[in-house]
Order: structure tokens, then sequence, then C-alpha cells
């Protein structure tokens, strides 16, 4: 069950990677960032990167970083809660910056709603 599920996990990983036309070593494990680098990086500052995503000011390059943070971030273990919370959550940021590289209309609010501060860290981040 365990190497079919890995499995299937590269298989996906690998779809992302020709999709987007970058290259992720699928079999990476050890994330690129920790959570609180990404945090930093992507949710701190005026604007944060986010931010300037959300509002339609961000360069190519900026929507690439944010979502390299964002598939760094589901690589991560948070410091509690269930894995698979986890995953939801850090799979919607993802799509909702893959949308946002895309140019897709509804990009900005999927990001805004998949990015809720404050929920992800009830349930995610020891107070
Ligand atoms: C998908 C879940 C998730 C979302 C969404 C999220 N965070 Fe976090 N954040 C975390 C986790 C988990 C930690 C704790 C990391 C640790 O302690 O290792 C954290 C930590 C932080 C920290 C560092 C706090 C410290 O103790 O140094 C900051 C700042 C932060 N988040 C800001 C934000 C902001 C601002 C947003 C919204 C724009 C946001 N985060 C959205 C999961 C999330």
């Amino acid at each position: 069950m365990r190497a079919t599920k890995s499995f299937m996990m590269a298989v996906m990983a690998l779809g992302l990677a020709a999709s987007l036309g970058m290259f992720y070593a699928a079999d990476e494990v050890k994330p690129k960032y920790d959570i609180e680098e990404i945090m930093a990086k992507a949710h701190k500052g005026k604007p944060s990167l986010l931010q300037q995503v959300v509002k339609g000011k961000a360069s190519e390059e900026q929507k690439k970083q944010l979502l390299e943070y964002y598939q760094e971030l589901a690589k991560n273990k948070p410091p509690k809660g269930d894995a698979k919370d986890w995953k939801r959550r850090t799979n919607a940021l993802i799509v909702a910056a893959q949308d946002a590289l895309a140019g897709k209309p509804n990009a900005a609010r999927a990001l805004q709603s998949a990015a809720k501060c404050g929920d992800c860290h009830k349930a995610h981040k020891e107070d």
C-alpha cells in the first residue's frame, strides 16, 4: 500500500513538473525550505509576496516563486494537527498558485480563501 501510494505521488509530481515546464526531483524528500522560512518569505512583509500575487501586481517570477514555496510547504510536516488536513490545505494553496501563474481570473479569490492564516495556524501551529 505504502509503496503504491508513493509511486502514485511520484507520478503526480512528475505530471505537475512536466505541465509546468519545471524540474522538481520526484524523489526529493527533504523540503527545500522549512515552514518558518516559507511563512517569512511568502506571507510576511508589506505587501507580502502572497498579497502581490493576489493583487495582480506580481511578476511571472514572483508567481513562480510563490508556487514553489507552496509546493515546498506541502512537503513539510506541521508541528501539530492532522496530516490529511495539512495536505488538503497545502494542496489548495498549490492549485491556487498554479491558477495565478496561469492567469486564471478566479485565482486571486482562490488564493485568499486557501491562505486563511488563522485557520491554518489554529490547526497546525503550536501556540
Ligand atoms: C497551510 C497552513 C498555513 C497557512 C495558510 C498560513 N500559515 Fe503561517 N504558519 C503555519 C505553520 C504550521 C506555522 C508554524 C511553523 C513552525 O512552528 O514550525 C506558521 C508560522 C507562521 C509564522 C511564523 C511565526 C513564528 O513563530 O515565527 C508567520 C509570521 C506566519 N505563519 C504568517 C502567516 C500569514 C500572514 C498567513 C496568511 C497570509 C499564514 N501564515 C498562513 C501554517 C500556515
